[in-house]
């Protein structure tokens, strides 16, 4: 291959520069190693600035009863029981130490009447939890790691999109990118390797996430042979914006249910009161007044006394019954539901929600203090991801570490919302300093096999030879619309079998793109490499769709509606690259006795 690559050499290089590439690469710089970190987009640009209400951490300021045996019980309930129960004692036992490490770093959250940090509430979560700055939390995480960050020497790589892993005997050995803005060519070889790439929800056409979002990490680590788990769930937000279609799928943070707000129908009906599950019966109020009497309580500043309103429900059960709601011919306006926080003091509003007001006001000309909001599901996030040791955050692929969204097992099959900027900055924080240490102790670079290099550098520039075919971003928006309508909020054998056969065809398709034959900020070139990332997520998610035949968080099938408890409940998807896409089911080790009495037991249906 006659095209010259240039050559970079680090122990670490972090793959994703969001909460959880961040925070890994503070620790790995911490301890010495050399760290790259390379971002797609711009330093701080990242989906973890769409988690704006908050992080969950068990620190008990707002309500002292709470503590982190009820956050691991929570965030089991709210995974379904398919969560690796390992990671959700490690998140849950240090989530609180990482949110006061975050603020001796500068970052400025809300504060109680007593000066501590404030905590709301969030679905899903027994307790106000959420240590939140307004509705920019995400934003607050960010600025704060990027701040500590660059001033740890590491090597930042803006605005390169990674290819390929390498790995020689079986080990990672390096990555190939490309930089996206003069198109040159680029081999990073490393010790180790975090992914921290986040996660694959622009495979949908209504989603959160920005252009970035296009699954390369799942990708980059499907190819190279690592375990791909639970990837048929995917999380749909119950409230993004529906309205103007310009800026459908916006996120709307669940701080504003958090704040009081109330989901009505077309009837002017708070419907979630009907959409209750069993297993939440005993905790969610089953009438408007005792829903009141929890939200006086709240805003009184005292602690709840009766059970939360259902509008504080998991995002799975919410997302649904706006679903119901809809094919019950019971939509909003511009089919979805509305949303209501008009009800409490505006100063309030402006206050606890200013982005929601900002966002409200300039993108779709309503005032939240006067008006109800119109708000629908869009795809947030993936629950699915690359399988990891509890404890290291290694793969199983030796020397490749990942975290966060990008990594799989905090969040089973459903995660509770503001589990996410803590999952990325305590698994973050471990992946950094195992990554870190294992590489130190590495004396050699392992050589990087030239016919690997040869066969991506081939691939990555073929799309620029090719004349006469359509255009990649056609493509890519048959494939989200595809993914929209055939494995969204309800699947069924059907869709999915049709979905599987899509896919094929668009593979194909992408394999003929034209997108111009320039290097040189080319956003078609970009888009005709992405596809081939997105058919395979799309596919790891449509195959594990398939196989599993039971409903259960954010997987739901028409045709097996419930959960099967007997077989499917227990047990995870794992995906690998075999001849074809191979998936099997495997469970994770029996939950410790301990932790098994902190849980709901009759949740668990043992007898069945
Ligand atoms: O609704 C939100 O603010 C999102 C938070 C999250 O995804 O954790």
């Amino acid at each position: 291959m006659s095209e010259d690559c240039i050559i970079h050499e680090h122990d670490v290089v972090i793959i994703g520069a969001g909460g959880a590439g961040l925070r890994a690469a503070i620790e790995a710089s911490k301890s010495g190693a050399s760290v790259a970190m390379i971002c797609k987009s711009m330093l701080g640009k990242a989906h973890t600035v769409m988690a704006e209400g908050g992080a969950a951490a068990a620190l008990g300021n707002k309500d002292p009863r709470d503590n982190w045996q009820t956050h691991f019980r929570d965030t089991m309930k709210g995974g379904k029981y398919l969560n690796d129960w390992r990671m959700a004692k490690i998140h849950a036992q240090q989530a609180p130490d990482r949110i006061r490490e975050l603020e001796t770093w500068g970052a400025i959250f809300d504060r109680t009447e007593k000066g501590l940090t404030n905590q709301r509430n969030f679905g899903g979560h027994t307790y106000p939890r959420l240590a939140h700055i307004g509705d920019a939390t995400g934003l607050e995480l960010i600025r704060t790691l990027q701040e500590k960050g660059v001033h740890m020497g590491m090597d930042v790589y803006m605005e390169y999109t990674v290819r390929r892993l390498f790995k020689t005997d079986g080990k990672i050995s390096g990555c190939f990118a490309y930089n996206r803005n003069d198109g040159k060519l680029h081999i990073f070889k490393a010790k180790t390797i975090v992914i921290a790439t986040g996660g694959i929800t622009r495979c949908w056409a209504v989603c959160s996430g920005s252009w970035e979002y296009t699954g390369e990490g799942h990708a980059l680590a499907y190819w190279a042979g690592a375990e791909m788990g639970d990837m048929e769930f995917v999380q749909f937000h119950p409230t993004g914006m529906i309205w103007p279609p310009s800026v459908k799928g916006i996120l709307v943070t669940e701080g504003v249910r958090g704040e009081g707000g109330v989901l009505q129908n077309s009837e002017g009906k708070r419907f979630m009161f009907d959409y209750v599950p069993d297993m939440y019966k005993d905790e969610f109020a089953d009438t408007e007044e005792e829903a009141l009497e929890w939200v006086t309580e709240i805003v009184e500043g005292k602690l709840a006394t009766v059970r939360r309103p259902p509008e504080l429900l998991t995002r799975d059960v919410v997302a649904k019954a706006i679903n119901s709601e809809k094919d019950a011919g019971r939509a909003s306006t511009h089919g979805g539901a509305y949303l209501d926080i008009s009800w409490r003091d505006p100063d309030q509003v402006k206050k606890k929600l200013p982005g929601m007001y900002h966002q409200f006001k300039e993108l779709a000309a309503v005032d939240i203090t006067v008006e109800r909001m119109e708000v629908g599901p869009t795809a947030h996030y993936v629950m699915g991801g690359i399988k990891v040791n509890p404890e290291t955050q290694e793969t199983t692929i030796s020397r490749m570490f990942a975290a966060g969204e990008a990594a799989t097992g905090l969040h089973g099959a459903n995660r509770l919302g503001g589990n996410s900027l803590s999952d990325l900055i305590v698994f973050g924080k471990i992946a950094g300093e195992q990554a870190a240490s294992m590489a130190l102790e590495i004396k050699e670079f392992l050589p990087i096999n030239q016919s690997d290099i040869d066969e991506v550098v081939a691939e990555t520039l073929a799309p620029l030879g090719r004349e006469g075919g359509e255009n990649p971003a056609k493509v890519v928006e048959d494939l989200r619309e595809m993914m929209q309508n055939k494995v969204g909020i309800i699947r069924t054998e059907k869709l999915l079998k049709e979905a599987l056969n899509d896919l094929d065809k668009l593979e194909i398709r992408s394999q003929s793109t034209s997108p111009g034959t320039s290097k040189i900020y080319n956003p078609g070139w970009h888009q005709a490499l992405e596809i081939s990332a997105m058919v395979d997520v799309s596919r790891m998610c449509a195959l594990a769709a398939l196989h599993r035949e039971e409903s259960r968080g954010g997987h739901t099938r028409d045709d097996f509606p419930v959960p099967d408890y007997k077989y499917w409940g227990k047990i995870n998807s794992v995906i690998t690259k075999k001849d074809v896409m191979a998936i099997e089911h495997r469970s994770y080790p029996p939950i410790d006795d301990e932790l098994k009495k902190l849980l709901d037991i009759e949740d668990l249906h043992e007898e069945e």
